[in-house]
């Protein structure tokens, strides 16, 4: 299998992590980065620990559909086809509704949107064996493995991208909105897989467990009671508490290793298969996340 494997949001936590496993594999990388500067000093620090290495870096806002599209169509251009694509770029908003560049609900926008319009154009030209790995969370279940985190609660895509007036701004909307984006990846790889396997691209939906040490909750103010610092961090996360290099050594597996083959289509933790919520299996769900979102990004839809 040729190509690198692209990373989205490779300047941060996992992705950071991530790139780095990866290369200590020795397959080239195309780092998808906000900030060019930061994703050139990672490439060169990962290029100097693995001399020979081919690692591109290319900028792209997750949450602005025409830098994505930019992204896709230089990938074309370039005939930079990704052999993986792994769609780790996320936040939370806790803050309140926060819209994009293009008037879309941030979270949902940044973690979803963005990434199908990225693969959209760059799937079909991708090649049999290649993988797209998104990127779930126990937060989507709710309950007691959520980490303090309220379920997913899905209504339907075109709403969850436009919330309507008088949608409560109030940090538990916000992590709501956080959780059920992370149901709508499971829902995406489950989508992608059943649509695209027959041309032998496959999906997964990788679990990481919980990181505390990342930047994903920048936005939470200092202060007990929020999540990852409930009970006092050491204890916070139970067995799905993972470090980030052990997590990104995983993810880096499930987007290489021939052994993770037989877990695509499937919702994955520590390289083994998960139930995800029920609500992640309702027949149809990924196929209409993917088409709501080439609606809303403006893109024809194509396809096996
Ligand atoms: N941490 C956890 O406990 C946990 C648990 C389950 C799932 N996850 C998932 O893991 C993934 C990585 O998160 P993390 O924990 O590593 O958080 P993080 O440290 O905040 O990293 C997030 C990365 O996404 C990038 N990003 C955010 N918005 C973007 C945008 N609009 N365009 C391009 N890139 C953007 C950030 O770029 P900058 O470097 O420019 O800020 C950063 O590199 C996310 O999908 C998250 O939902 C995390």
């Amino acid at each position: 299998m040729t190509g690198p494997v692209l990373i989205t949001g490779a300047t941060g936590g996992l992705g950071q992590a991530t790139a780095r496993a990866v290369a200590r594999e020795g397959h080239p990388l195309l780092l998808v980065v906000r900030d060019l500067d930061r994703g050139e000093v990672l490439a060169r620090t990962l290029r100097e620990a693995a001399p020979g290495l081919a690692v591109s870096v290319r900028r792209a806002d997750l949450a602005d559909l025409s830098s994505v599209r930019a992204l896709a169509d230089g990938l074309i251009r370039e005939d930079l086809l990704p052999r993986a694509v792994v769609c780790n770029a996320g936040l939370q908003v806790v803050d309140g509704i926060q819209r994009s560049p293009d008037g879309y609900e941030l979270t949902m926008a940044t973690n979803v949107l963005g990434h199908v319009a990225l693969l959209a154009p760059i799937l079909e030209r991708m090649g049999p064996g290649s993988r797209v790995v998104t990127i779930g969370s126990e937060t989507h279940r709710g309950g007691p493995r959520a980490f303090g985190f309220p379920a997913a609660r899905w209504t339907d895509m075109a709403t969850l991208l436009r919330p309507p007036p008088g949608t409560p701004a109030h940090p538990v909307a916000g992590r709501v909105r956080y959780s059920t984006s992370k149901l709508a990846c499971i829902a995406l790889a489950y989508g992608i897989d059943a649509r695209w396997r027959g041309r032998g691209v496959r999906a997964v939906a990788f679990d990481p467990g919980l990181m505390p040490e990342t930047g994903l909750a920048r936005q939470y103010p200092p202060r007990p009671g929020q999540p990852y610092q409930q009970r006092g961090e050491r204890r916070v996360g139970g067995p799905d508490r993972r470090g980030v290099p052990d997590s990104a050594a995983d993810l880096a597996w499930q987007a290489t290793a021939e052994e993770a083959e037989p877990l695509m289509g499937r919702y994955v933790s520590q390289r083994r298969a998960r139930r995800s919520s029920v609500a992640s299996y309702r027949s149809g769900l990924g196929a209409q996340i993917w088409d709501a979102c080439l609606e809303a990004a403006g893109v024809e839809p194509t396809g096996a």
